[in-house]
């Protein structure tokens, strides 16, 4: 399929089929999830697959009714510990060529980082942000296999959390119900462009 037709008919499924996604399927999500940009290549996301009955009963406490209704559920997750193997990822992007057209002055911007490290609450957006994208590039994927799936932020994080005996280096960012859609819902509004573009300059 093409871009262009996968960002303009997805749309958030809030009603699945009871059939199974395969494990190809998922694997092909995940699999998009694992390409996203991320910033510094940092890579903070993580999942959880949810397929048993007895799992998404005990998440059915936790969140919007139909979100267990779906065959797979995907938490989205991101790992605060990332921010430890930070520099080991910027030296492999060094490594594998990322500015080697654009010379960067290596020395300064880690010195810089050090001198400067985010606060926790920015830590935590900038992670968020990252798993956000990578959120994105799974629900295009999800309709791309002729999958449904809804980004879901109603959810109760920390009893999700620890349901899931997740370390607390977790932090869980999102549901993705994930599975065949049973309805075929028309586009959702959205704002006129004159309304997002500021300015040209
Ligand atoms: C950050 C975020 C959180 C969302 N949370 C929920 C949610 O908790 N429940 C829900 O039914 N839909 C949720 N949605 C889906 C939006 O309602 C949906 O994307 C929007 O209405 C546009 O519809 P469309 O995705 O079909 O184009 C969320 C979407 C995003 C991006």
């Amino acid at each position: 399929m093409e871009l262009s037709a996968a960002i303009a008919n997805r749309r958030s499924i809030r009603k699945f089929k009871p059939d199974q996604v395969s494990d190809d399927d998922i694997k092909a999500i995940l699999a998009a999830a694992r390409l996203a940009p991320s910033g510094s290549n940092l890579q903070p996301s993580r999942y959880v697959v949810i397929k048993s009955p007895e799992a998404k009963a005990r998440l059915a406490e936790y969140t919007l009714p139909f979100v267990t209704k779906a065959p797979v559920i995907i938490v989205c997750c991101t790992d605060s510990q990332v921010w430890s193997t930070a520099l080991a990822r910027w030296t492999e992007l060094q490594a594998a060529g990322a500015f080697s057209d654009n010379p960067l002055d290596v020395e300064k911007i880690l010195e810089y980082k050090q001198r400067n490290p985010l606060d926790p609450e920015t830590a935590k957006a900038y992670a968020w942000l990252n798993a956000a994208i990578a959120i994105d590039h799974m629900t295009l994927t999800a309709f791309d296999l002729g999958l449904g799936s809804c980004w879901i932020g109603i959810l109760d994080r920390q009893k999700i959390k620890t349901m899931l005996e997740l370390d607390d280096r977790y932090d869980v960012v999102a549901l993705l119900p994930v599975g065949y859609p049973d309805q075929q819902p028309a586009a959702r509004p959205r704002l006129a462009m004159s309304e997002l573009l500021l300015k040209e300059l």
